[in-house]
C-alpha cells in the first residue's frame, strides 16, 4: 500500500528539483565561476572573453598539428626539467651504458612521481665526443623512452656536447622529430642562431585549449659551443648569436600584433650555457637567498662567451628589453651549482637546474635529480615556485620566483 503514496511522491520532488532546485544550483556554480575568474586577474578574464567569441584559428601558433598545451583546470601549470643527461658515455666498456641505464630509470621515476605538464631537456643530452658517425643519433630513441612512453609533452635545448666531430644539434633535432610525437622542439628560421645553434623557438602555453591568445611563452635558446664536425672540427663559439637577438625583437612584433601587449603573457627562457652576465653573481651569493648547491666555480667556460666577454650581450639585451613579465632564464652546463638568484643590471632572475644524467663530471654528494616549476595560477605577473627534487624523492631549495625574490 505505502507504494501508492511514495512513488507519487518520489515523483513529485523529482519535478521540483528539475523546476527548481537545479537551475539555482546551476546559477551558484556559474556565479563562483565567474568570481574565480574576477578574483585572479582582471586581465585573464579580459583575454578569457575575449578568445571564446572568437572563432579565428590563432595564426601564430606555431604547432597546428599538434595537441595545444594549456594550464590545467585548477590554474596550474608544471614544468620539470632534465639536464645535462649526457648519454653515450665510453660505450666502449660497461661503465659507459650503465651510466645510461641509471639515468633512464632517474627519468622513469621522476616523471611517474612528479607528472609534469611539460618536460624541458636543458642541453648536453648527448656526450658527443664518444659517439661514432653512423649511429650517434640513436642516442636520442634512448632518451625519447621514458617522455613517450608518459606521453608528456616536452622539448629541448643543445649544449656543447651536442656539437661534436660526430654529432651536431640539427641532428639531435631532426632525430627527435622523428622519434618522439610529443616533442615541440624547432629550428629557427635559416639565417638565425649563427653557426650550429639552430635550437632557437618559443612555445605557447594557452590558460585554455579553446583561447585564441597563450598566457605563457617558453623561449629556448641555443648557446652552441663545442665542435663543428668532421672533417675539420674546429671549436664553435660559446654563445647565443647575435642573429637571435633581431628574431627576439621581430617575434615578440609578430606576437603583440596577434595577441596584444607583452604584458599579458609571462616567460620562461632556457638556454645550456649561463649568460655571461650571472657569472658575477657568484662572488655575492647568500644561502637564505640563494639556496642549491654553489660548487662549481664559474669562470673560463662555465658561462657564455668566458673568453672574449661580451659576445652574448646583443642576445640578452634584447631578451631583456623585449620579452615582459620573464620570471626566470634557466641553465644548466655548471653540473655543481643549483642556485637561483636575482641579476640586478637587468633585474632578471637567473637559475641552475638540476644535473640529471649519471654520465657527465659529477661528485658523489652532489646527487641527480630535477628542477620543478609551477605556475599556480595563469596570471602572467604571478609568482613561480621552484624547487631541486633529487631522484630518491627529496627536495631542497625552494623558493618563489617573484617580484620579491633576491631583493
Ligand atoms: C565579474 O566582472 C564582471 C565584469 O566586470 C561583472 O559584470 C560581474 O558582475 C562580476 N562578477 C562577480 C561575481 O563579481
Ligand atoms: C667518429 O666516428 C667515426 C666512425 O664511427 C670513428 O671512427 C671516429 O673515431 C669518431 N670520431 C670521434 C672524434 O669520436
Ligand atoms: C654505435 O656503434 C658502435 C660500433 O660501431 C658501438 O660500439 C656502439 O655501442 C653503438 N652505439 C649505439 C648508441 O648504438
Amino acid at each position: 500500500m505505502w507504494v501508492f503514496v511514495a512513488l507519487p511522491v518520489l515523483l513529485l520532488l523529482v519535478l521540483y528539483a528539475q523546476a527548481i532546485a537545479i537551475p539555482s544550483l546551476r546559477k551558484s556554480i556559474s556565479e563562483t565561476q565567474q568570481e574565480c575568474l574576477n578574483g585572479t586577474n582582471g586581465l585573464v578574464r579580459k583575454l578569457e572573453t575575449q578568445s571564446r567569441s572568437s572563432l579565428i584559428q590563432d595564426a601564430l601558433n606555431p604547432y597546428p598539428g599538434k595537441p595545444r598545451l594549456s594550464f590545467k583546470n585548477d590554474g596550474t601549470f608544471k614544468i620539470t626539467v632534465f639536464s645535462d643527461l649526457h648519454f653515450g658515455e665510453n660505450p666502449w666498456d660497461d661503465w659507459g651504458p650503465e651510466q645510461d641505464v641509471n639515468s633512464l630509470a632517474l627519468m622513469n621515476t621522476i616523471l611517474a612521481d612528479e607528472a609534469p605538464d611539460y618536460v624541458v631537456l636543458n642541453g648536453d643530452l648527448i656526450t658527443g665526443e664518444n659517439t661514432f658517425r653512423e649511429n650517434s643519433t640513436s642516442l636520442i630513441d634512448e632518451i625519447m623512452g621514458p617522455l613517450n612512453t608518459a606521453k608528456i609533452p616536452f622539448s629541448s635545448t643543445h649544449g656543447n656536447h651536442d656539437n661534436q666531430a660526430n654529432i651536431t644539434h640539427e641532428e639531435e633535432i631532426q632525430r627527435e622529430l622523428k622519434v618522439a610525437p610529443l616533442s615541440y622542439t624547432r629550428m629557427a628560421p635559416k639565417g638565425v642562431g649563427g653557426t650550429e645553434g639552430p635550437g632557437n623557438y618559443w612555445v605557447p602555453v594557452y590558460r585554455d585549449i579553446k583561447d585564441r591568445t597563450p598566457i605563457l611563452i617558453l623561449w629556448f635558446f641555443d648557446s652552441r659551443g663545442g665542435f663543428s664536425p668532421n672533417p675539420d672540427s674546429v671549436a664553435l663559439p660559446d654563445w647565443v648569436d647575435e642573429s637571435v637577438a633581431e628574431w627576439i625583437q621581430s617575434e615578440s612584433l609578430a606576437m603583440e600584433k596577434a595577441w596584444g601587449p607583452a604584458e599579458l603573457r609571462g616567460a620562461l627562457a632556457f638556454v645550456h650555457i649561463p649568460p655571461h652576465a650571472i657569472e658575477i653573481l657568484q662572488t655575492n651569493l647568500d644561502s637564505d637567498k640563494n639556496p642549491g648547491l654553489n660548487d662549481d666555480l664559474l669562470g673560463d667556460g662555465s658561462v657564455q662567451d668566458s673568453s672574449t666577454q661580451g659576445e652574448d650581450i646583443p642576445f640578452w639585451n634584447s631578451l631583456n628589453a623585449n620579452v615582459k613579465n620573464l620570471h626566470a632564464v634557466i641553465s644548466g652546463h655548471d653540473h655543481g651549482n643549483e642556485w637561483c638568484a636575482r641579476e640586478p643590471t637587468k633585474d632578471v632572475i637567473f637559475c641552475f637546474d638540476k644535473h640529471s644524467g649519471y654520465g657527465g663530471y659529477s661528485s658523489a654528494d652532489w646527487g641527480h635529480g630535477v628542477r620543478n616549476l609551477v605556475f599556480h595560477t595563469p596570471d602572467p605577473k604571478a609568482g613561480v615556485e621552484t624547487w631541486i627534487r633529487l631522484q630518491e624523492g627529496d627536495t631542497r631549495a625552494r623558493i618563489t620566483l617573484d617580484n620579491n625574490y633576491g631583493r
